[in-house]
C-alpha cells in the first residue's frame, strides 16, 4: 500500500500538510494528488507500451472530477464512458469524441442516438442494443462487449464476467452477431470484455484473454478484420499496510505476447479506473466525537458512507490514520463511524489509533476511486468539497453543495403551500 510522508508528526499530501489542508478547506474534503495521478497513467501506459500500441480509456466513472479529466486530458488518456452524464462530462473536460468510447448496459434508445450523434464509438452490450442501434445510427463505429466466462474482483457485486452475467454478449453468440452487425453495415471496430473490479492476481486477465483471441480468430474466419482487442478494466491496487502491488509489467507482458502471437491484431485498449487515480487521493475527515461504550470504542467523524460508501457497501478496507498525530505510537481499537444514523455507516472497524480526540483529522487511504462519484445527499448532507495538490500547493477544484442547492430540483404543489 502508498503511504505518506511524515514531517514531524504530520501527514503530507503532494508536498502539502493535510493538517494545513484541513484548516483552510473543511472538512471532509477529498484531496488530489496531481502527481500521483500522472504518475500511475505513466506506469499502466508505459508498461503496455513497450510491447503494442496502447491506448489507455479512463474509466471515468471512478471519478469525474473536472480537473482530474484535465490532467489525463494532458497525459494523453481516452475515456471509458458508461452514460450520457459521463460522456458530456468528458467533453466538457476536453477530450475529443474521438478518444470517447461508450459502454452502457441497458441503454434508452434516446441515449444511444444521444451518444451517437456526438459522434462517440460504442460498445454494444447486447443484441437489443446492436438492432436499435442500427435503426438509430446505421454505420456507426462499433465494438461488442462479450461475457467471457471469467470473472474477477474485491466482492460478488463487481464481478461482471462470469457466464450467466448481465453484461456482454453471451460466448455462444458472439460470432453470430458479429456476422449480423456486418450485414447491419456497421463499422466494427473491436471486441471487448470486462472481468470485473480489484482482483489482484494475473491468471484471470489471462484466461479472459484467451477466450478472447479465440474469438477474434473465428470472427476473422468469418472475414471481419478487428482493429483493438480492449481487455476491460479491473487492476487491483493494495488497500492494505503489507500488500504488494499487482504486477503491471508482467500482465502487460503476458497479455500482449498472447495478442502479437495468436492474432493479426496490433493494438491493445486497456480501461483502468481504479489503478489511476485510487492511491492518489485522500479523504479528510474531522472527529467531531469520542466515545467509550463499554464493548467498543468510537471515533465519529464529519464523513459516513454519504461520503465514502464503499466500506458499508462493500465491506471494504480502507487503511485509515491520524493525520496531525502522523506516525505516533497507537494506545488502542477503535471504530471509525460518521454521522449517518444507521449502524451500517462506518469507515473502518477495531483500528489501532494513538489517542484519538476531538478535533484530530483522519486521513482515509485509497478514497480516489468511487469515493466521491458515489457520495450521497443522504441525511440531507451537502456533497463535500475536492483540493487539486501539486507540489505543495493545494487549490480548491469542487465547492461544496450548499444545503438550497439539495432544493432546487423539487416542487411543492401550490395546494400544499
Ligand atoms: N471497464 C468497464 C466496462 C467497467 O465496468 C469498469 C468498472 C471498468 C472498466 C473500470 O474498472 P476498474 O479498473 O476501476 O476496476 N464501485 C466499485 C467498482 C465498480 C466497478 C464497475 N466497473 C468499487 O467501489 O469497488
Amino acid at each position: 500500500m502508498r503511504d505518506f510522508e511524515n514531517r514531524g508528526g504530520t501527514m503530507y499530501i503532494g508536498g502539502a500538510s493535510a493538517v494545513d489542508i484541513a484548516n483552510e478547506f473543511g472538512t471532509p474534503v477529498y484531496v488530489i494528488d496531481e502527481a500521483r495521478v500522472r504518475e500511475n497513467y505513466r506506469n499502466v501506459y508505459n508498461a503496455f507500451s513497450r510491447f503494442m500500441d496502447t491506448r489507455i480509456h479512463y474509466a471515468c466513472k471512478a471519478n469525474t472530477n473536472l480537473a482530474l479529466l484535465r490532467i489525463l486530458e494532458q497525459e494523453g488518456s481516452g475515456i471509458d464512458a458508461v452514460s450520457i452524464g459521463e460522456v458530456r462530462t468528458c467533453l466538457r473536460a476536453g477530450f475529443t469524441p474521438d478518444r470517447i468510447m461508450y459502454t452502457g448496459v441497458n441503454v434508452s434508445d434516446r441515449e444511444l442516438r444521444e451518444v451517437a450523434e456526438l459522434g462517440v464509438m460504442i460498445n454494444l452490450d447486447s443484441g437489443s442494443e446492436m438492432e436499435r442501434l442500427a435503426r438509430i445510427a446505421p454505420g456507426h463505429p462499433v465494438s461488442f462487449r462479450i461475457t467471457p466466462g471469467v470473472g474477477s474482483g474485491h466482492s460478488d457485486k463487481v464481478i461482471t464476467g462470469s457466464k450467466g452475467s448481465k453484461f456482454g454478449i453471451p460466448l455462444d453468440r458472439v460470432v453470430e452477431t458479429y456476422a449480423r452487425a456486418r450485414d447491419l453495415g456497421f463499422d466494427i471496430r473491436g471486441i471487448h470484455a470486462h472481468i470485473g473490479s480489484g482482483g489482484q492476481t494475473v491468471e484471470p486477465f489471462m484466461d479472459m484473454m484467451e477466450v478472447l483471441i479465440d474469438l477474434v480468430n473465428r470472427i476473422r474466419d468469418i472475414g471481419i478484420e478487428l482493429e483493438f482487442i480492449d481487455m476491460g478494466g479491473g487492476i487491483g491496487v493494495p488497500y492494505r499496510p503489507q500488500e504488494q502491488e499487482m504486477e503491471v509489467e508482467e500482465l502487460a507482458m503476458n497479455l500482449t505476447d498472447m495478442i502479437m502471437e495468436e492474432t493479426d491484431i496490433r493494438t491493445i485498449v486497456l480501461e483502468p479506473g481504479r489503478y489511476i487515480v485510487c492511491d492518489a487521493v485522500v479523504l479528510l475527515t474531522g472527529v467531531n466525537d469520542v466515545k467509550d461504550a463499554g464493548t467498543k470504542r468510537y471515533v465519529g467523524c464529519d464523513a459516513g458512507f454519504n461520503t465514502l460508501i464503499r466500506p458499508a457497501m462493500y465491506d471494504s478496507y480502507h487503511h485509515v490514520a491520524l493525520a496531525n498525530k502522523f506516525g505516533k505510537a497507537c494506545t488502542a481499537k477503535y471504530d471509525v463511524v460518521g454521522p449517518i444514523c444507521e449502524s451500517g455507516d462506518y469507515l473502518a472497524h477495531d483500528r489501532v489509533l494513538p489517542d484519538p480526540e476531538e478535533g484530530d483529522i483522519v486521513a482515509v487511504y485509497n478514497a480516489g476511486a468511487y469515493g466521491f462519484s458515489m457520495s450521497s445527499n443522504y441525511n440531507s448532507r451537502p456533497l463535500c468539497r475536492e483540493v487539486l495538490v501539486n507540489e505543495g500547493k493545494a487549490e480548491l477544484v469542487r465547492e461544496a453543495e450548499e444545503i438550497e442547492e439539495l432544493w432546487r430540483h423539487q416542487i411543492i404543489p401550490e395546494r400544499l403551500a
